[in-house]
């Protein structure tokens, strides 16, 4: 592979050949995000993109389940993703056999899926989620149905903090982020203790005890814009690292305190697999036909609620 001037310049000139974008990712490292990245987002915003994207082939900088959001709703396109290995801890961990079985215990009761799911699961499910609309999604679901229980999947932690935000009852699943449930409590607090005045941001996957002692909370780009928005002298971005060198390039005034979580999927995304998928045009992301039209049903029913 070429050094890093001389592959993003070889990257920028394989997107206008193949007629590619790149949806990046909030968490790819900076290389990615500012230097080849077409759009740049959370979930919701790279899904938008994705279904609104005039070019013929879409590369995922991201994981699989986001790859797999940009096929449903972009069937006509090419859509790759430069590692299959890219997964992510709350997608594995349920299936769709595992909401069919749900469905049949609760029959009467709506279910929402976070997006970060498979495909298979998202078909099985009413209506999707992302971390930027999920109370939203809650009680829109929750008042069609007129039902006073939500089941929502596969996100404990994510549910909860709804929960704590509603009156409705949500019943949710054992899944987690192996990223944002390492941080606790205990950590909010020493973080107060040695850096006094720091604002502390951190993203709903992160458990409840968390949230509670947290500034703000909000999806990878809330938590963006808050800094952008009120410039904090101090802050912490309770999250996947990467946020933090993405948004302090944005934003030279602040002082950012450090701790993080790698993902380990999101970091199996690099450059130089970036120019390989876009010359070998792997690897290419399929869904049957079945499993993507009864997926999109549930991502369009998000993508209706107002913005
Ligand atoms: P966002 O939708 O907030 O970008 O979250 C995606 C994700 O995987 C967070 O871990
Ligand atoms: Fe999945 Fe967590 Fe990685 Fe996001 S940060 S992709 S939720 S494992």
């Amino acid at each position: 592979w070429p050094a890093v001037a001389p592959l993003v310049a070889a990257i920028n000139r394989l997107k206008k050949e193949k007629n590619a974008v790149i949806l990046a990712h909030n968490y790819m490292t900076p290389d990615i995000f500012s230097l080849v990245g077409d759009f740049r987002g959370d979930s919701l915003q790279l899904a938008r993109e994705a279904s609104a994207t005039t070019a013929g082939v879409i590369v995922q900088a991201g994981v699989h389940f986001m790859a797999e959001t940009s096929k449903i709703l972009a069937p006509d396109k090419t859509v790759l993703i430069p590692d299959l290995r890219a997964g992510c801890s709350l997608a594995a961990s349920i299936t769709g056999a595992d909401v069919r079985l749900i469905k049949e215990k609760y029959p009467n009761y709506p279910i929402v899926t976070y997006v970060n799911c498979t495909a298979d699961v998202k078909a099985e499910c009413h209506i999707t989620c992302t971390s930027s609309n999920a109370s939203q999604v809650v009680e829109h679901i929750a008042k069609e149905w007129n039902s006073d229980t939500v089941i929502m999947v596969p996100d404990q932690y994510l549910a909860k903090n709804v929960a704590a935000q509603t009156d409705i009852r949500i019943i949710t699943w054992p899944g987690a982020c192996e990223v944002h449930e390492l941080f606790s409590a205990d950590d909010v607090s020493q973080l107060r203790d040695a850096y006094p005045g720091v604002v502390i941001l951190a993203h709903p996957e992160c458990p409840p005890d968390v949230l509670e002692t947290a500034d703000f909370a909000g999806s990878t780009s809330a938590l963006a814009n808050y800094v952008k928005e009120n410039k904090p002298n101090k802050v912490v971005l309770l999250t996947e690292c990467s946020m933090s060198d993405n948004v302090a390039a944005e934003n030279p005034t602040v002082n950012f305190v450090r701790p993080c979580n790698l993902c380990p999927h999101m970091k199996r995304i690099t450059l130089e697999n970036i120019y390989d998928c876009l010359v070998t045009g792997e690897y290419e992301v399929k869904i049957p036909e079945d499993v993507r039209v009864r997926a999109k049903e549930a991502l369009d029913a998000m993508m209706a609620l107002p913005k």
